[in-house]
């Protein structure tokens, strides 16, 4: 039987991750099914578990069910521990085995695809809910100069830096405390991608040659990124290379084999326009 795997989501209907993985298992010769599967909100549980009954292999979570992923774990990694949320599923026998691969496909993105080194660098990340949670520990193990949360509600952000002080030294605050400070990479994990509010960020946030990265992707020029073109900023990105190099990080862990991502990228986006 053709193993097969899922993206688990509600809603679903416009998840790009069948496509994704339909054209890395052509790429690398993999015989699997791929298929988008809407649970009702009230209903993860059950229907994780028929999709296993039924001989499924593992399973993508997306949106509203990433903390329920990480809950229904028997093994979770050390990834989806940190995040309290999961985002790829792997079912061996009855275990349920748990990975965050976002962060990992953010940090991949920015430093191979978009070719900026984050080592030494000062990195703000705007948000400070499950976006952020998920990106906080690889984003660290780049080991930048300093690596901020900004958020609306500054506990959140204190929150964030209790939560994770024994893995990193985060500097945490709301919008209005970053005055006067300039970073080279600034990541908008925000919802605010999907609507039309701007962020409070000050003046001068922006160092020379910064990159602004929206988290959001396939919405073209979102507010966050025209308020970084406005500020002078030239090198703008949105998540499409993140949700790809996820995607092939949960097809190495599943299929044992990683697939090139390049054309994948090329394929889903959307000039920021
Ligand atoms: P996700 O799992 O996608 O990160 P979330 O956990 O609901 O979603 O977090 C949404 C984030 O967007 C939060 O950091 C939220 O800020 P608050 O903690 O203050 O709510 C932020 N956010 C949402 N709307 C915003 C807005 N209009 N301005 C600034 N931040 C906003």
């Amino acid at each position: 039987m053709t193993d097969r795997y899922a993206v688990i989501g509600h809603p679903i209907a416009h998840s790009k991750s069948p496509l994704i993985h339909r054209l890395f298992a052509q790429a690398t010769s993999q015989a699997m099914e791929y298929t988008a599967i809407e649970a009702p909100l009230d209903g993860f549980d059950n229907t994780v578990r028929r999709f296993m009954a039924e001989g499924g292999r593992g399973v993508n979570v997306t949106l509203p069910f990433k903390l329920q992923a990480f809950q229904i774990a028997t093994d979770p990694m050390e990834s989806a521990q940190l995040a309290g949320a999961a985002n790829a599923l792997r079912f061996e026998g009855d275990r349920i085995q748990a990975e965050n691969f976002d962060g990992i496909g953010l940090v991949r993105d920015i430093q191979h695809n978009l070719g900026t080194a984050l080592a030494g660098k000062r990195v703000l990340i705007c948000g400070a809910g499950g976006a952020t949670r998920g990106a906080l520990l690889p984003l660290a193990k780049c080991q930048p100069a300093v690596l901020a949360v900004a958020n609306r509600t500054a506990d959140t952000a204190h929150q964030l830096r209790r939560d994770f002080a024994a893995h990193i030294d985060l500097q945490t605050g709301g919008y209005e405390g970053l005055s006067g400070e300039t970073f080279d990479v600034v990541i908008n994990a925000t919802s605010t991608g999907l609507s039309q509010t701007p962020l409070p960020l000050p003046a001068g946030l922006f160092a020379p040659d910064a990159l602004a990265y929206e988290m959001v992707y396939g919405k073209g020029l979102t507010p966050f990124l025209r308020q970084a073109q406005a500020a002078g900023v030239s090198r703008l990105a949105d998540g499409v290379g993140m949700l790809v190099e996820q995607a092939a990080e949960a097809f190495a862990w599943w299929r044992g084999v990683r697939p090139s991502t390049v054309s994948v990228i090329r394929q889903l986006t959307v000039p920021l326009t």
